[in-house]
């Protein structure tokens, strides 16, 4: 969903904001806003389009005042265009607001709000929190802005984060609420910032405070104060964090995906850092576990799927928004959820569903809303992912998954490994250009290289928007043979191991029916019947096990390799966004 992110301080907050936003515009990035106030004037500035680009033909960092909001939009209720870019204002243009989320009741708020005489500019459910606000002053007796801030998020339905101010506030306040959709406030010197995430407050504080559903903070210039909904105030943890600046910057690569899948080789070692001890113990305790996650978390929970089963384990993965349609978890059921962010809203609804379930997070984001809920948290310790298409958290999610089942000393060997098959890279190119014109692209593997298919094609339809689809070898048969003809791509993922006898007859018959053949492998037999091949290690310098990590790497590589040959910015595939805060 998209980003929101607010500063009060001494610096001038549409240069904060801007910058900032940047860091956000993975979230969303149909539309960008700013809105400062300066010496009781409101300044707002938004358009559709990138945050580079609206902020410079609308001069952003021009606008004066060291109080303001901002916004990147991932739009669900209203067209991309200018009106409905936030922040949005009330008729008087006095309450300025920005959110992130759906308000579910907005039609009839709206109707009521319209009845009453209310003029809305924009086709957005936020707009009418702003108008809310404004009837809310009129009927409060001293016509606080707080108090009708207080009094409107009771009457709103679904999800959201909030960032608001208004224009004739006696003190200079900003003001922040929270419910379904992720805020975290960034504690500085003199200053302090609030935003969907951390790597957009980095460069000023290490200090944050995620607020929790239901909490409301209001920032000054001094300090800050968190509070129920009911108006009482909380305390909420302070934490620090030693991820840098740098981190989430591009590290003089053209595209985040592309530092993203280079860093993997040093990420995999902080991820078999992480202490997996009180998740393991767990594990061993239970005979039935329900796996649920969604997209590429979801292709690694399914590998975790395959390795416990291995183990003679019950072990499903589930797609997190389909859970509550498929099974009814007990209290003998342990439930693990696998979310990089930790606030896809279909993995928390989804674990709200296992009332009475234990439950493990495996996340990579200190603070988020998933791990408030699990009982026991695993950080994958991947650094922060900025790309949409999620590459080293996928990897790093699997080597946790790996040390639960197999323990560290046999993963030692990951990140040369890694390394190696970066170096893939050459051929991959080749590959990508004879791909970038194709149609339709297809994956077969068995066994635990199904799991690798599906995300390669997910990372391949993602941000190429070729069509692409995989199928265990064996389904090939059962319909989607007819899909082949002369020249039709396939990608078989064929080590040598336990699945490449059935999997070569596999490459046969898609080969006979004119297929181009595109292989991983470390198999002479295979190569032979290969357009391309991609070499894995020689089967004598690599534990099988390990193969999924080998193969994964090449096929990230082509994905964004054939999207930068399309054209495409990988970063940012159109209509997705990165963190997906609504059901
Ligand atoms: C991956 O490339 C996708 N952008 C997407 O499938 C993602 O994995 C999914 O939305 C789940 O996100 P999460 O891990 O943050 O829960
Ligand atoms: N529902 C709001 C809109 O469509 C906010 C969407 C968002 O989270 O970006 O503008």
């Amino acid at each position: 969903m998209c980003g929101i992110i607010g500063y009060i301080g001494f610096r001038s907050a549409s240069s904060v904001i801007t910058e900032g936003l940047k860091h956000l515009e993975y979230r969303g990035y149909d539309s960008v806003g700013v809105a400062v106030v300066h010496q009781k004037k409101l300044n707002v500035r938004k358009d559709k389009g990138m945050v580079q680009d609206v902020s410079t033909k609308l001069d952003f960092t021009s606008m004066d005042g060291h109080m303001g909001i901002g916004h990147t939009r991932w739009a669900t209720h209203g067209g991309v265009c200018k009106e409905n870019a936030h922040p949005h204002t009330d008729c008087k243009k006095n309450v300025v607001l920005a959110h992130n989320g759906v308000i579910e009741n907005f039609s009839a708020l709206k109707a009521d709000l319209a009845s009453k005489g209310h003029i809305f500019d924009s086709e957005t459910d936020t707009e009418i929190i702003a108008h809310l606000i404004e009837e809310n002053m009129k009927n409060s007796k001293t016509s606080s802005f707080k108090e009708a801030f207080f009094t409107s998020l009771k009457s709103l339905e679904g999800s959201y984060a909030l960032a608001a101010f208004a224009v004739d506030d006696s003190e200079e306040r900003l003001f922040f609420a929270r419910k379904n959709s992720p805020l975290v406030i960034g504690v500085g010197k003199d200053e302090l910032l609030a935003a969907s995430d951390i790597p957009a407050m980095l460069k000023y504080t290490k200090t944050f405070v995620p607020l929790e559903d239901g909490d409301v903070a209001i920032l000054t210039k001094s300090g800050y104060k968190v509070y129920s909904l009911d108006g009482k105030e909380v305390s909420r943890k302070q934490m620090t964090v030693d991820w840098t600046a740098e981190m989430a910057q591009k590290g003089g690569y053209p595209y985040f995906m592309e530092k993203e899948i280079n860093d993997q080789k040093h990420f995999i070692n902080e991820s078999l850092a992480s202490d997996v001890t009180a998740a393991k113990s767990l594990i061993d305790q239970y005979e039935n576990i329900h796996i649920i996650a969604c997209g590429t978390s979801y292709h690694a929970g399914l590998m975790f799927s395959y390795l416990l089963g291995e183990r003679g384990m019950s072990a499903q993965a589930y797609i997190a928004s389909e859970y509550p349609y498929i099974v009814k978890p007990n209290k003998n059921t342990l439930v693990i959820a696998i979310s990089q962010s930790g606030e896809t809203a279909d993995v928390l609804q989804a674990l709200r569903y296992a009332k009475g379930c234990k439950k493990i997070a495996i996340t990579n984001v200190v603070g988020s809303t998933i791990t408030t809920i699990a009982d026991c948290v695993v950080f994958i310790n991947a650094g922060p992912e900025a790309g949409v298409a999620a590459t080293k958290t996928f990897t790093c999610q699997l080597g946790i998954i790996y040390k639960i089942i197999y323990g560290k000393e046999k993963l030692e060997s990951l990140s040369s490994l890694i390394e190696q098959m970066l170096k893939t890279e050459k051929k991959v190119k080749e590959i990508a250009s004879a791909l970038a014109k194709s149609e339709n692209i297809f994956f077969i593997a068995r066994g635990k290289n199904v799991p690798i298919a599906y995300e390669a094609s997910l990372k391949l339809k993602e941000i190429t928007y070729i069509h692409s689809e995989a199928y265990p070898g064996g389904e090939l048969k059962h319909g989607p043979l007819s899909l082949i003809s002369e020249g039709v791509p396939i990608i078989a993922i064929a080590p040598d191991d336990e699945t490449l006898a059935k999997l070569f007859g596999n490459i046969k018959e898609a080969k006979s029916r004119g297929a181009k053949i595109i292989s991983l492998t470390n198999n002479l037999d295979v190569q032979k019947e290969s357009d391309f091949s991609i070499k894995l290690p020689e089967l004598s310098s690599i534990d099988p096990m390990l193969y999924p990590f080998a193969m994964i790497i090449p096929l990230q590589l082509l994905a964004y390799h054939v999207s930068v040959l399309k054209g495409i910015n990988p970063d940012r595939p159109r209509n997705l966004a990165k963190s997906l805060t609504v059901e």
